[in-house]
């Protein structure tokens, strides 16, 4: 064998070893100016061809030019495989890790209020009752002086009442409802009327100045105040379950007569006295009363052929009684870790 054949095999073995160790394209660039650039290795066999014997010398160059096609496509090879590792290495710095799970995504829910709210309406819509919603912001009129509020009524005391300027407040209960339906329909009248009322009233633990009712009302000929009773006792037994024990004791609001306050049986006790019911064994839960033959005739409904009864009940002490909260303020918080106990 000739020299210079030794050096064409030779140098096959380097630059076969050399590219093995090649851990980068940068290093890769390197080699191929090393052994294949204009001033190579490659390049530098090709001079050498000029010394070697005459005959020998196409066998000698197509040698080199098999061996510079073979580097050639070995260099190709190692660049492909070594862009994908750099690619993979890339996204392993970047922390993908594709064999992990995904991330659940965050499902809402609906608040513990509006799960109060909707329970109480689902069993009224059962009893027969359909849903009528009022406005927050409403007259003078629809929330006072319709339901026979004397002009001089305290409830209409700045101190209670958000007066927003001319005519109107914000509802200080949901019993503006009552007005309004009566002047839009005829009766019967079956409805509930379930919101948000307002009253300026300093914020505590146990009371806020924004709050929710659900308000109830029916009118036909004939309605008495036993079926008032009647209809109370199923409702909050649907709502509280059926052994609940109520109480009815007489009470004031300008818009029944007669008007009576409904306590049910401490729920927490089981009326033995505790702390929630303040040790009387009872809790108060919603007024009632027959509807007043004056918010009758104002409605234009007349009193002679008509009667009604109307209750109204506050959600927030309900739901806090129901689901162990202590604090009215964290309804209105938007704490999640609060919201997320009522799934
Ligand atoms: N509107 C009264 C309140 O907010 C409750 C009520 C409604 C009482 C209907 C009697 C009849 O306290």
């Amino acid at each position: 064998m000739s020299p210079l054949s030794d050096q064409i095999s030779q140098l096959r073995t380097f630059f076969m070893n050399e590219l093995r160790s090649t851990s980068s394209s940068k290093e890769l660039e390197d080699l191929k100016v090393k052994y294949l650039g204009r001033k190579g290795l490659i390049q530098s066999l090709m001079v050498e061809l000029k010394n070697a014997p005459v005959d020998q010398r196409p066998h000698l160059g197509k040698l080199i030019n098999d061996l510079k096609e073979e580097l050639i496509s070995h260099w190709d090879h190692t660049l492909l495989r070594l862009k994908e590792e750099e690619t993979l290495n890339a996204f392993a710095k970047e922390r993908i890790d594709a064999t992990l799970p995904g991330r659940r995504p965050f499902l809402g829910r609906s608040h513990p209020l509006a799960q109060m709210l909707e329970k109480i309406v689902d069993i009224l819509i059962g009893m027969g009752f359909s849903v009528q919603l009022g406005p927050d912001v409403d007259s003078d009129y629809y929330n006072f002086e319709g339901l026979n509020f004397a002009p001089d009524h305290p409830a209409r005391d700045m101190q209670d009442t958000f007066y927003l300027g001319g005519d109107l407040l914000l509802r200080t209960h949901t019993s503006n409802v009552q007005v309004h339906a009566m002047e839009n329909f005829e009766p019967p009248l079956r409805i509930v009327a379930p919101g948000r009322a307002f009253r300026n009233e300093d914020i505590s633990s146990r009371s806020h100045v924004f709050f929710h009712q659900i308000e109830g009302f029916y009118i036909d000929k004939d309605v008495s105040f036993a079926d008032l009773f009647a209809t109370m006792d199923e409702f909050l037994s649907k709502l509280l379950g059926e052994k609940v024990q109520t109480r009815f004791r007489p009470s004031y609001f300008p818009f029944v007569e007669p008007g009576v306050e409904v306590d049910v049986r401490c729920t927490a006790c089981k009326g033995e006295g505790c702390r929630i019911c303040k040790r009387t064994g009872w809790l108060e839960v919603l007024g009632a009363g027959m509807i007043h033959p004056k918010v009758l005739q104002k409605g234009k409904i007349d009193p002679e052929v008509y009667s009604g009864y109307a209750w109204g009940m506050g959600i927030e002490r309900l739901a806090m009684l129901q689901m162990g909260v202590s604090d009215i303020r964290s309804f209105t918080q938007n704490d999640l870790r609060f919201l997320s106990q009522f799934p």
